[in-house]
């Protein structure tokens, strides 16, 4: 439908090929040209009339030339919401979600808008209250202001919103009691309202019969006080979540919600007995542990709830024995009842096929009977204490990894940027640049299994007309709720700017849903900035049309390569303003001592590295990647020197450049890179130079040193003493935020040391809200999950990629291979059977004699903290590097001797001897990896 009606448009739009005369609505150009000055410089081009040379993101009535949709969602928008936009009176659709510098708050001026439909202004950087006028907004059927910094109530002018479908405000501060005039909104089926403060007891009335509420997610609040007893007349209910608050009581009206898939009530405060809900019959997803419930048996009515996959009622203070029919409900898949006092035999001989995964942590079995192949916890009982030598790594906390599903697995050696397309088939390789951003599932129905993948995988080729095959969809499940997502063109390099952003705005505007796995927020991985130009696809699309849709699409063409000459034209021009802020420097060049206030970064010219690098040679260059190369060179001093140049067209804003000279020069560190000068006519940095290049490529064999496990071992020390360097000590602390085994280098000792702080951002201020909003950066397979989702950075995101590096250490594979997941693939091996099954199929061959359990153990069991879903778990730098010391000063003798024998080609036999006898040992405890229930 809109899809024809834009091709109607273009047609229309092709008529009038008269640039001087302007199409648009008067009033709506004037608010559009406002805008761009608001936002200038841009991202994106606009420039002639909007209506007529199709504005990115712009979308007219055909008829009357009015503005009546703006979607500009990760266009990199920067500055605050204008308050022009209220003169754009027709507009229906407001998307400017994923625009993290579009900071402020919402203008009064917003709410004229009253034809506005749809406003999605998510996981931008807006901040203050939801203002009254809200209330204005009375054709509203959407909105979504999710992902914000927004404080105070939800105003109660809320009531007149009565055409609202999906009210999304979670991921935000708001605070206060939910208002009654909630009730008003009698067509809505979505109130999403987790993760903020609101508190008090929800108020009897806001849920009335007929109420179409489908999805209702209150959780991580602090309400109190009943469940109110009308949330029963939600009949068309699917999702509750009510955990992590402090709700007292459920009503029994609980029990007519017959439509419910999902159901969390756990983490709460509830008493008395768990709440009969077995007149849920649909129920798959029920959690109910963490509360405050009276002790008894199992209740027997949870065994006809025949649809059920997930079963957690861990804490719930349940006894005596467990009946074996539990495990024989065919659907079944995940049982969490860890901390009750549950006694005598486990009993798992009924065990459905589709069980995987058991915890029975910390309860009172003394017996287990049944043959069962998947994860099963029995940690604590007695049953380990008496023999402990159970299958499936049961007394050693076997991991939990459910059912995901299995990854794609090609690779073609794509560059920087680019990955292998799937749509090119197994036997040749395009690479290309996807739309790709992360799914976090705010409440699921199921597991992410492979059906759960393929359901979403058509989700998406269904609702985006430019997608005609499930191949164009990659999902790689990366821990139990969250997902990468990439969304790639067919059998070519990238998409259009406007294709990008479209399947962008359909993704925001809530238009993909996948009912049979639940609702979930999208991240972008950022603004889609293909490294090259895309003008020469798009004909394969015309060739299939016909000649009149080709002339169209060759008018667009005509269109995107002016618009591309024209950005690039611009960059040229931004380029320009890029350089200005060095421009004090320039002139005082022959004064180098007035120039910049560096301590210790010496300033050079171009010639002068012009000079060093023999006009930048090919022969000293020792690296590239997606900013620009890096040479060896010889300064005049003889000092051995690399220099960082970066490329033009990716070189890195002036204000990232300068910020980090400052950061770099002021920090002195044995296990951070020194940096030894700058040159800002071309951007470069002139750091030490390391002989012996970057882990990644010593753990890949590619340079002549050898990482036997004592280096390895002392290159994870050296990093973790340079991280905690920088989160603790450094005046101010940083954050560094692309920790990876490619930015640590060794030098001629092999002495680990830590590189790159380009992506560097200020810790937050000691008592600050413990962390800092930016948008998200770093390498894929490097990423805290939780940052990633919130985009709320901490230290614990550098724990989290560090936890990562050690794994690596560990494994000498890379995080993200063939598209499997480094820290997946070690949890599963270790759930599968414990270090000797990781030691077997994942621990590098090269090292796996010399390293005993002694080291390996603990070693690992650190890694597993330090990439913890929860940044709260993960352990900080500096008690990693606490724990590191400790492992590392039981290798007798140390680590300095092997290093003083080092010679450039060392190929010293490994040590023959294994310091353990594997029969022997026993794995036990230490490693938690258990799945968050969320
Ligand atoms: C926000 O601004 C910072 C600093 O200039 C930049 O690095 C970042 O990419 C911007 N974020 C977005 C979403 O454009
Ligand atoms: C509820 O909605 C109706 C329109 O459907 C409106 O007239 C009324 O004022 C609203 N009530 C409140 C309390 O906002
Ligand atoms: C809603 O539920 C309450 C409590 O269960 C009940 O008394 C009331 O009649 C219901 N309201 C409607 C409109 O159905
Ligand atoms: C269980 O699930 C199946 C398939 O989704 C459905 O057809 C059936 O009605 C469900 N059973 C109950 C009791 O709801
Ligand atoms: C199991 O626990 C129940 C209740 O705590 C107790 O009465 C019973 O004796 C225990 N049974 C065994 C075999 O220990
Ligand atoms: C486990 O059982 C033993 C004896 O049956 C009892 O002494 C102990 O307190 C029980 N532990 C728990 C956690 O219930």
């Amino acid at each position: 439908m809109k899809f024809a009606g834009f091709a109607v448009f273009v047609i229309v739009a092709a008529l009038h090929i008269n640039p001087s005369s302007s199409v648009t609505n008067e009033q709506d150009l004037a608010a559009l040209q406002a805008i761009q000055q608001a936002w200038a410089p841009t991202s994106f081009s606009w420039s002639g009339d909007p209506c007529e040379s199709l504005w990115l993101g712009v979308t007219c009535d055909p008829t009357s030339s009015n503005v009546i949709k703006l979607e500009l969602p990760s266009q990199s928008i920067r500055g605050s919401l204008p308050l022009q936009i209220g003169d754009l009176t027709n507009l229906q659709t407001l998307d400017l979600s994923y625009n993290g510098n579009l900071t402020g708050t919402l203008p009064l001026e917003l709410f004229q808008l009253a034809n506005l439909e749809e406003l999605f202004l998510q996981n931008c950087g807006l901040f203050g209250t939801i203002p009254n006028d809200l209330g204005k907004l009375a054709k509203l059927t959407y909105l979504a202001l999710n992902q914000n910094f927004f404080t105070g109530p939800i105003p109660t002018t809320v009531g007149q919103l009565s055409e609202m479908f999906w009210f999304d405000l979670s991921y935000n501060q708001m605070s206060g009691n939910l208002p009654l005039q909630l009730a008003n909104l009698t067509k809505a089926r979505h109130f999403h309202l987790h993760v903020n403060n609101f508190s008090g007891i929800i108020p009897t009335g806001i849920f009335s019969a007929g109420q179409p509420l489908v999805h209702l997610l209150l959780y991580n609040n602090s309400f109190e006080g009943p469940v109110p007893s009308d949330i029963g007349n939600l009949t068309a209910l699917d999702i509750l979540r009510l955990d992590f608050n402090q709700f007292s009581s459920v009503p029994d009206s609980l029990t007519e919600m017959v439509t419910v898939t999902s159901l969390q009530l756990d983490h709460n405060s509830i008493t008395g007995e768990v709440v009969n809900v077995s007149s849920l019959t649909r129920l798959q997803y029920l959690y109910l542990g963490h509360n405050q419930y009276t002790s008894g048996v199992l209740p027997s009515w949870l065994l006809s709830l025949v649809n059920l996959t997930t079963l957690d009622v861990e804490n719930g203070g349940l006894q005596g024995p467990l009946p074996a029919s539990l495990f024989a409900l065919q659907n079944l898949e995940i049982v969490h009842l860890g901390y009750n006092h549950l006694n005598g035999t486990l009993d798992l001989s009924l065990a459905s096929p589709v069980l995987v995964e058991v915890d029975m942590q910390q309860n009172n079995f003394t017996g287990l009977i049944g043959d069962f192949s998947g994860s099963l916890n029995l940690e604590g009982n007695d049953i380990c204490s008496a023999n402990a030598n159970l299958p499936n790594n049961a007394c050693g906390g076997g991991s939990a990894s459910p059912n995901l599903a299995p990854e794609p697995s090609s690779s073609c050696g794509c560059s920087s940027g680019l990955s292998s397309n799937p749509t090119a088939g197994s036997s040749s390789c395009v690479c290309s640049y996807p739309v790709s951003g992360l799914l976090n599932f705010t409440a699921l129905k199921v597991s992410l299994d492979a059906n759960a993948i393929s359901s979403m995988q058509s989700g998406y080729v269904e609702s985006i007309p430019l997608l005609s095959s499930a191949n164009q969809v990659s999902i790689l499940v990366i821990s139990s709720s969250t997902a990468t997502l990439s969304i790639f063109p067919n059998n070519k390099p990238f998409w259009e700017l406007s294709e990008a952003n479209t399947i962008t705005s359909l993704i925001s505007s809530k238009s993909i849903l996948f009912a049979d796995v639940g609702p979930y927020i999208y991240i972008p991985s950022g603004p889609y900035f293909p490294p090259g130009p895309s003008t020469k696809s798009g004909l394969g699309v015309a060739a299939k049309a016909g000649i009149a849709v080709a002339a169209v699409v060759f008018f667009l063409l005509i269109i995107i390569v002016a618009v591309y000459a024209l950005r690039q034209k611009k960059r040229a021009e931004k380029a320009e303003i890029i350089s200005k802020p060095f421009a004090s420097w320039v002139a005082k060049q022959e004064d180098q001592d007035a120039a910049p206030k560096l301590k210790g970064a010496r300033f050079f010219t171009l010639a002068e590295m012009k000079k060093a690098t023999n006009n930048f040679s090919q022969a000293q260059e020792i690296g590239a990647g997606g900013y620009g190369k890096v040479y060896k060179a010889t300064l005049p001093s003889g000092e051995q020197v690399a220099i960082k140049r970066s490329q033009a067209s990716s070189r890195q804003g002036a204000a990232e450049f300068k910020n980090e000279i400052e950061l770099l020069s002021r920090l002195h560190h044995k296990n951070l890179v020194e940096l030894v000068g700058f040159c800002f006519e071309e951007q470069m940095l002139i750091y030490e130079y390391l002989p012996n290049g970057t882990l990644r490529e010593a753990l890949s064999g590619s340079t002549n040193v050898v990482m036997d496990w004592p280096r390895r071992l002392q290159a994870a020390v050296d990093s973790a003493r340079g991280l905690a360097y920088l989160h603790t000590e450094a005046n101010p602390p940083i954050i560094h935020r692309d920790v990876k085994s490619s930015n640590i280098l060794l030098d001629e000792k092999l002495v680990a040391k830590v590189a790159d702080f380009g992506l560097s951002k200020l810790a937050p201020e000691e008592g600050g809200v413990g962390h800092v909003s930016t948008q998200v950066k770093g390498t894929l397979g490097y990423l805290d999950p939780e940052y990633y989702t919130t985009q709320r950075l901490s230290d614990k995101s550098d724990v989290y990629s560090f936890g990562v590096v050690i794994l690596e250490l560990i494994t000498s594979r890379q995080p993200i291979e063939h598209g499997r997941f480094i820290v997946r693939e070690v949890r599963s091996a270790l759930q599968r059977g414990g270090l000797p099954a990781l030691r077997e199929s994942l621990v590098d061959l090269k090292i796996e004699k010399a390293c005993p359990d002694s080291q390996l153990k603990p070693l690992l069991d650190l890694a597993l903290r330090c990439v913890e879903e929860s940044a709260a778990l993960r352990p900080s730098m500096k008690q990693v590097t606490k724990e590191l010391e400790a492992i590392v000063g039981e290798f007798e003798g140390g680590i300095e001797g092997a290093r003083n024998d080092y010679i450039p080609n060392y190929k010293k036999e490994e040590p023959e001897v294994p310091l353990y006898d594997s029969s022997s040992f026993q794995y036990s405890g230490g490693i938690s990896a258990t799945v968050e229930p969320k």
